[in-house]
């Protein structure tokens, strides 16, 4: 059976969790996508610093650069702008696919990166870039790509949910949240970008060039984080019947003259404790995408975390890796394997 060799960037909170899956699934991935997957290393800064997650140490270097060149298929999971920036350029220039959870990245640079893979016929995905492991890229981006989007409304930061939640329903203070969040592989590196409501800010300038096919620029994203709300402003919230979520907002709208545009906004936002997004708990998110044919839609799950991460992340890698099978479009999702069917009898779940 062929194989294609895939380089990982990154062995953190998300990468490790991407490498077991690889590792573990190898044979159900190989036959979903009709190729091996073979990890051929993961970059990292330090190989000797202790890991969560026990993975063969081989696999780690620091030789980001070998890795690239040998591969077919690139994950980045550095974060950050720069060398990840560098290292997706490498890896487009030599015609192999990318899929990265990036969002600071793209946000800044999409579309030169994205510019430069369709110059090398090389895609770069990004489903785990918003809202962790909710399906929302693909289902904007190709799913509603018929219909017209005109407003997109959600939680799309995992780390200050989690924040508000905890300081709602335990009158915790925001530092010892913020510590639980950041242990738990919910904060990025630098948790400014959570609490400030930058990496919000980020993701929702991603969604609305999506949703509206147009080019949003971050500087444009008007941006409140979560950093002055109190233990007490949450009490007089909860007092009124309310609650307080961070809430980033992408919408078309018409100015004074009737000239259509885009506003983009993040900004903790007080909702009646009946709203749908006030029952988004810990670190979930929820997205809410409002079109015009097809009404309202409401997309919901983990945000954020290893795991979670990491299952957005493979199903790119799954689709971008058939496509390179394929040489073209990619095979589709057909039987790999006979289950037996179960009888409603058997059935022990309870709902
Ligand atoms: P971590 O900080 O946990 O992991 C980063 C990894 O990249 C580490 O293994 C680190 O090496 C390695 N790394 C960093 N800089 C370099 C460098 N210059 N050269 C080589 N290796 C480097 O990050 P996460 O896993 O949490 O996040 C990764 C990406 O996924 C980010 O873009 C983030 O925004 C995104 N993301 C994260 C989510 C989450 O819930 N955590 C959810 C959705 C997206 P070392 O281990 O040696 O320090
Ligand atoms: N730090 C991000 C969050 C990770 O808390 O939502 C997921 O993008």
């Amino acid at each position: 059976q062929r194989s294609l060799k895939v380089a990982l960037l990154g062995g953190g909170t998300v990468g490790s969790q991407v490498a077991r899956i690889l590792l573990d699934d190898a044979d159900a991935l190989a036959a979903r996508v009709g190729a091996r997957l073979e990890l051929t290393g993961i970059a990292v800064r330090d190989v000797d610093a202790p890991r969560d997650v026990e993975l063969p140490r081989e696999l780690y270097t620091t030789d980001a650069q070998s890795l690239i060149d040998g591969a077919d298929l690139v994950i980045e999971l550095m974060g950050g702008i720069e060398p990840a920036r560098t290292r997706i350029l490498q890896a487009l220039r030599r015609g192999a696919s990318v899929v990265t959870g990036n969002k600071a990245l793209l946000a800044a640079d999409g579309a030169a990166l994205f510019a430069e893979g369709e110059r090398h016929g090389a895609e770069l995905n990004f489903e785990a870039a918003v809202a962790g492991a909710i399906p929302i890229i693909r289902p904007i981006r190709e799913s509603l790509s018929g219909d017209r989007i005109t407003r997109v409304l959600g939680i799309v930061n995992g780390t200050t949910n989690f924040i508000l939640d905890a300081m709602d329903t335990t009158g915790a203070q925001f530092a010892d949240v913020l510590a639980e969040a950041q242990r738990l592989g919910y904060a990025e590196a630098d948790p400014t970008a959570d609490v400030e409501g930058h990496d919000a800010a980020a993701k929702a300038a991603i969604l609305a060039s999506l949703a509206f096919h147009t080019r949003v620029d971050l500087d444009a994203v008007r941006c409140e984080g979560i950093t002055s709300v109190t233990a007490e402003d949450i009490a007089a919230a909860k007092d009124a019947g309310m609650t307080i979520k961070l809430l980033a907002i992408a919408e078309l709208v018409r100015d004074a003259s009737g000239t259509e545009g885009v506003s983009v906004r993040v900004h903790p936002t007080l909702l009646p404790r009946k709203h749908p997004l006030a029952a988004v708990h810990g670190a979930f998110n929820a997205v809410f995408v409002e079109a015009e044919n097809a009404g309202s839609l409401m997309f919901y799950g983990a945000g954020a975390g290893g795991a979670p991460t990491a299952s957005a992340i493979m199903g790119d890698v799954v689709s971008t890796a058939r496509r390179v099978v394929a040489g073209g479009p990619g095979r589709v999702d057909t039987a790999t394997r006979d289950l037996p069917m179960v009888g409603p009898d058997a059935i022990t779940t309870s709902y």
